[in-house]
């Protein structure tokens, strides 16, 4: 009747001419599929996610050159097996970073992302226990930080575009610092590994190992390792022994049998055979002994969140063994009821996490419910590891809710009268019995 209403809210008496409609909205960057995503003036200095991989090295120059900026780099210990910073750093540097920010952030991940994981016994799709999904919203956070520090106006990683390890990173950045911007080179350089080579050839990239075959694609942190590519990618292809970096192979552990034993607190994991340990440490110590009994390979097909179904070989010694030492507390001091009930929490705690909704508040919901239950989990679990087998062998807790004299076959009295259980046994089966009848199946 009397025109639209234009953005400012005034009722204006012009009728809306769609030309000038679709021009208005539409801007240069309108082909962009995201806000977050940067535009090719908009990147001054870039903070770098960087692992002194062959990816993230090409990256560091190939930014520098194509959008004419200034390189941060940010590399995060996670507590992955043999890595030296030093050399790292060193090669960051003289790829031409500014700077090259290496921080240690065990302590963190451990406390922070892999004990929640412990308390909700995760596990993604049974077997994966999300070491790579746990440290990738740590890691994002950090180059949040980082970048703030440094005055970078955009973040770049070296995810490609069908993993699940784009979204935990974009996602992350995008929720915690809507000001910044993401480059993701690899998913739009288009250069092959030939490729990737050659740039580095020519501009003096050192190029690790042998450069004739593509490497296994590994990710690893102190709860585990990841490796893809080559043969994994052939379902039929039983494992080659070579992908086997951390743990020995079953067939090769030692004869004989060795028990470790698990103490927790309240969820917690303070103690290894006796002596307590910090967090870190007694992760590392617990990954020694599983590495050594072979314990904690897992092969795994696996649904990703961009819809793609892969396969991994994990490597997960120390979580083998504290999720199942882990788990056996927590059954053994809860109900039938909290024991039938937080699987369900469990697992949409990990399916959250897997998905790289770290930032989601239903996480938090679920921890605190998580939290309330751990505080009764106290005592400790013995398991035996033998040649690639981790079995709980003891349990004790001040908490159990356990009566030997109760369990036990023989006696009857106090609270258990085997003279009730007739009663209790008609009452529990009577839907059950009135179903049938009704059915006229008896
Ligand atoms: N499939 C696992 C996950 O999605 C491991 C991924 C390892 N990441 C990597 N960039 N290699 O969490």
């Amino acid at each position: 009747m009397c025109g639209d209403t234009n953005l400012s809210g005034h009722m204006t008496d012009q009728p809306r001419d769609p030309a000038t409609e679709v021009h208005r909205v539409a801007s240069p960057d309108s082909t962009r599929v995201a806000s977050y995503l940067a535009g090719r003036d908009e990147v001054s200095r870039v903070l770098l996610l960087y692992s002194g991989g062959l990816d993230t090295s090409v990256m560091l120059k190939w930014i520098q050159d194509e959008y004419d900026a200034e390189v941060v780099a940010l590399t995060v210990n996670l507590g992955q097996p043999g890595e030296d910073y030093d050399v790292v750093k060193d090669k960051a540097l003289r790829l031409g970073a500014l700077d090259c920010h290496v921080v240690d952030a065990r302590e963190e991940f451990a406390r922070e992302y892999v004990l929640p994981a412990i308390k909700a016994n995760a596990d993604y799709g049974d077997g994966y226990p999300l070491f790579t999904a746990l440290g990738r919203p740590l890691i994002a956070k950090l180059a949040v930080e980082y970048a703030r520090k440094s005055g970078c106006d955009t973040i770049a990683h070296g995810c490609t575009g069908k993993g699940n390890d784009q979204v935990r990173i974009e996602g992350t950045v995008a929720t915690l610092a809507p000001e910044l911007k993401v480059i993701a080179p690899v998913r739009s350089w288009a250069m092959g590994r030939d490729e990737e080579i050659a740039y580095a050839r020519k501009h003096g990239i050192p190029v690790k190992g042998g450069t004739e075959a593509a490497p296994y694609s590994i990710d690893d942190n102190l709860w585990g390792r990841s490796s893809e590519g080559k043969w994994i990618e052939d379902l039929a292809h039983a494992p080659d022994d070579d992908v086997f970096q951390l743990v020995t192979r079953p067939e090769e552990a030692p004869d004989r049998a060795e028990v470790v034993t698990v103490e927790f607190e309240q969820g917690v994991p303070v103690a290894l055979n006796g002596e307590r340990l910090g967090l870190v440490e007694l992760i590392e110590r617990t990954a020694e002994l599983g590495m050594r009994h072979g314990v904690g390979i897992v092969d795994h097909i696996e649904d990703r969140i961009v819809g793609l179904k892969v396969r991994d070989i994990y490597e997960v010694p120390a979580a083998a063994i504290l999720l199942k030492a882990h788990k056996e507390l927590e059954r053994l001091t809860g109900t039938i009821h909290q024991n039938q009930f937080k699987p369900r929490l469990d697992q949409q705690w990990a399916y959250l996490v897997y998905a790289g909704l770290w930032w989601e508040p239903l996480r938090e919901d679920i921890e605190a419910y998580v939290e309330h239950v751990n505080r009764r989990v106290t005592g400790s679990i013995g398991i035996k590891l033998f040649k690639g087998s981790a079995r709980v062998v003891t349990r004790e807790s001040p908490n159990a809710v356990y009566d030997a004299q109760l369990a036990t076959f023989a006696e009857s009295g106090g609270l258990f009268s085997q003279q009730a259980s007739p009663g209790f046994i008609e009452i529990w089966s009577l839907q059950s019995r009135m179903a049938q009848r009704i059915r006229g199946e008896v």
